[in-house]
């Protein structure tokens, strides 16, 4: 049974009752801080814990020192997250001590590992509780027993995971709204923790999926990103007849909804009707992230990847005949284990041959557990920081030529919110999703749509100013 049954959904809501009860007698509301590390997946759970603490009686704070609770969302696909989420906890013994009663609570996929979860047991004694990705939708029992425990409440459930409809939703009030379509992964990179911390492949039933899409739209939101590790492999798992595309064109006709996104796509499993489908649908927006973490087809292989660089240029040679102009952005990885010069040079190749939009880079980190743990590495680290540095020249040279392609073009802009840099600015994004910063002017507000002439182009980001025509 991949669906968490109704009746322990019930059992949590009355946890999440008697939790209300107790934090909520006192005269002040109380308080709680989410901290997320990592994906979009993550962010979209996080809106799942926030409905949850919501439902039970707690309002929200970006300070520490306000927080009655504080609670990190963790990520485990790079060690450098990994640590610093140690460092941040570590630091926290000190406040612990100033306010016994403060709750410190970390969860996601970092904990979903059977060695993290021991580490803050053993180490990290002020932590009050601690769930993985699993257990999210008992977060209400975890915590009413974490209130009235004194030892540290663990949580971690090693499963091939399940999908726990009817979790409340806390989400920002925002144009944009993430719905999963799917969860875990198959796939089994070697590099990878995510299918050893996320679980097996399991789709949401699309009825489910319409209802939430439709009951955003209902709510205000007009864009919308599915998410799963892999989308393209949504419906597998499913007793119905329905893939990824079907269910693409299935949204596509949600009245009220303006645009759609997805991601992640796998390059092994984008099908020639997914590219025809996004092309036929005008809602879909012009834009792919589809990652091809090396250019070389040894390391690809040794990946466990399964498709070559030639197949690879071939889907995106596809993908660009289909929808002319559409922007692309990919996942690359530098220094996978005993990755040479030579090696290293095909990953440039296939940067120089697409020409990303914009490209998302990580050095290597190794994962216990994984495959490519073991494997034997002769590259030094400079060797791998000099490729790397390399890999970010070259792209970002791409980025700004075509950033300034767009000069002198106008866009339609779905408005965000405020430039993050400047207040006096308001910040946007385009069908290919590029940001565009705006001043801002009177009768103009989030979630409007705007038509923008670029009049600046920077690496990063564009320039512009309203066009009234
Ligand atoms: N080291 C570095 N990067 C990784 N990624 C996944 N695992 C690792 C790892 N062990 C990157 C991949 C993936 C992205 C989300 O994170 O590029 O597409
Ligand atoms: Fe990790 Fe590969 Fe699955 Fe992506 S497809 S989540 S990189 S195992």
């Amino acid at each position: 049974m991949k669906n968490v049954t109704a009746s322990e959904m019930n059992q949590q809501m009355a946890y999440s009752e008697q939790v209300k009860h107790l934090v909520t007698a006192g005269d002040k509301t109380p308080k709680a801080l989410v901290i997320t590390y990592g994906c979009q997946q993550n962010e979209n759970d996080s809106e799942r814990i926030r409905g949850m603490l919501k439902q039970m009686g707690y309002d929200f704070t970006e300070e520490k020192e306000e927080a009655d609770l504080i609670l990190y969302n963790t990520c485990a696909v790079r060690e450098g997250a990994e640590q610093r989420v140690l460092g941040n906890v570590g630091a926290l013994v000190h406040e612990k001590r100033r306010r016994p009663n403060l709750l410190i609570g970390i969860c996601g996929c970092m904990m979903q590992q059977e060695h993290m979860a021991k580490t803050i047991k053993q180490k990290y004694k002020h932590v009050s509780f601690v769930f993985g990705t699993h257990t999210l939708h008992k977060f209400p029992q975890i915590l009413w027993t974490a209130l009235n425990e004194e030892k540290t409440v663990i949580s971690v459930e090693d499963s091939e995971g399940v999908i726990a409809e009817d979790v409340p939703v806390y989400r920002e009030g925002s144009p944009k709204a993430w719905v999963s379509v799917m969860y875990g992964c198959n796939n089994f990179c070697t590099y990878c923790i995510v299918p050893y911390v996320r679980g097996r492949e399991r789709s949401r039933q699309p009825e489910n999926v319409l209802a939430e899409v439709r009951e955003l739209v209902q709510k205000g939101v007009t864009e919308i990103t599915l998410l799963g590790q892999n989308v393209n492999a949504y419906g597998k798992d499913l007793p119905e007849d329905i893939d990824f595309a079907d269910l693409l064109s299935q949204i596509n006709q949600v009245e009220g909804l303006k645009r759609i996104r997805f991601m992640t796509s796998h390059p092994k499993d984008m099908s020639q009707k997914l590219i025809d489908t996004m092309a036929a649908c005008h809602k879909v927006m012009p834009q792919l992230h589809l990652p091809f973490q090396a250019g070389s087809d040894r390391i690809l292989k040794e990946m466990n990847r399964r498709y070559t660089q030639t197949q690879y240029l071939d889907l995106v040679a596809r993908v660009k005949k289909a929808m002319p102009g559409i922007s692309m952005t990919t996942d690359i990885i530098v220094g996978f284990p005993n990755e040479t010069k030579e090696d290293f040079e095909e990953t440039i190749k296939v940067l120089e041959a697409v020409r990303f939009d914009s490209v998302f880079s990580f050095i290597y980190s190794k994962r216990q557990g994984t495959p490519a743990a073991i494997m034997e590495d002769s590259i030094s680290n400079e060797e791998k920081h000099a490729n790397f540095d390399r890999l970010l020249e070259v792209q970002n040279r791409i980025s700004r030529e075509i950033n300034d392609s767009c000069f002198g073009k106008t866009f339609e802009l779905l408005v965000e919110g405020e430039s993050k840099t400047d207040e006096n600015m308001l910040t946007g994004r385009t069908p290919e999703g590029k940001i565009v910063n705006f001043p801002k002017e009177d009768g103009i507000s989030v979630g409007d749509y705007i038509h923008v002439t670029v009049t600046k182009t920077n690496t990063w980001s564009l320039l512009g100013e309203i066009c009234r025509d």
